[in-house]
């Protein structure tokens, strides 16, 4: 598969956007920096150079595009088993962000080109802070790095583990339609099953108890009066 680096770009995931209806699918965009690089709901990322792996991945997947978000779940699930297999202790906070000691390390932003019937392509953005010592202080109280907590990871090794990690399930669901390894990961590692989250949606801010994720992927809240809702991964944005 075809690995584009820079040294500096204004944002992985857009320049991936760029070329993606001319490239096949796994080519791979790496930067040491990113000059305007993003978050989900328009957030700026923090990507100085040489701290992270700031990389988006161009995939092409035969599916419908309603079954596109599920791979934002996917990728959650290969970087959390790649790096519990490093030996960093990681959990997912569903849908997007892996967490290490309660703080994020690592956002997926997925970015979909798609028609009525079929996906032109998919951007597959991850952000993971590796090295990343001094955080803004907006961010400093929910977001850390490996290096932070204590693990000295080489940036490469993690990129391999994950993206082994991240073939085989994909594969899995787009090939065989089978969510089981991604749903079991999902629920092994998740930060928030059984406990109070709030559920984030425009300006609404909502206390839920976390019950499971479903077989489609989706989050299963219970609400304060008893009445069970289920959350689609791609509509809201959780704070645990
Ligand atoms: C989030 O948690 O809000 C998602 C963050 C995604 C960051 C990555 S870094 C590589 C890729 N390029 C971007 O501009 N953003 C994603």
């Amino acid at each position: 598969k075809k690995v584009i680096s820079f040294e500096t770009i204004d944002s992985t995931n857009d320049y991936a956007k760029q070329i993606a209806t001319n490239e096949n699918e796994g080519t791979t965009i790496v930067s040491e920096e990113q000059t305007s690089g993003r978050g989900r709901l328009g957030r700026h990322w923090h990507s100085k150079s040489h701290e992270g792996i700031w990389m988006s991945i161009i995939l092409k997947p035969n599916i419908v595009p309603y079954k596109a978000p599920f791979i934002t779940l996917i990728a959650g699930a290969s970087i959390a088993k790649a790096l519990n297999t490093l030996g960093v202790n990681t959990k997912i906070k569903w849908p997007n962000d892996v967490i290490v000691n309660g703080k994020k390390i690592c956002g997926i932003l997925t970015e979909l080109s798609a028609e009525i019937e079929r996906i032109n392509y998919v951007v597959l953005g991850i952000g993971i802070n590796v090295k990343t010592m001094e955080f803004s202080s907006e961010i400093e109280n929910i977001a850390t790095s490996l290096y932070k907590e204590g693990y000295n990871l080489s940036r490469v090794d993690v990129v391999k583990a994950i993206i082994k990690e991240f073939e085989t399930l994909y594969f899995d669901y787009i090939h065989k339609n089978s969510k089981l390894e991604t749903l079991k990961v999902c629920r092994n590692y998740s930060a928030i099953i059984g406990k109070k989250i709030y559920i984030l949606q425009g300006e609404d801010r909502e206390l839920v108890k976390c019950i499971d994720i479903n077989e489609d992927g989706n989050l299963i809240v219970e609400k304060d009066n008893g009445s069970i809702k289920e959350i689609v991964s791609g509509e809201v944005s959780i704070r645990g």
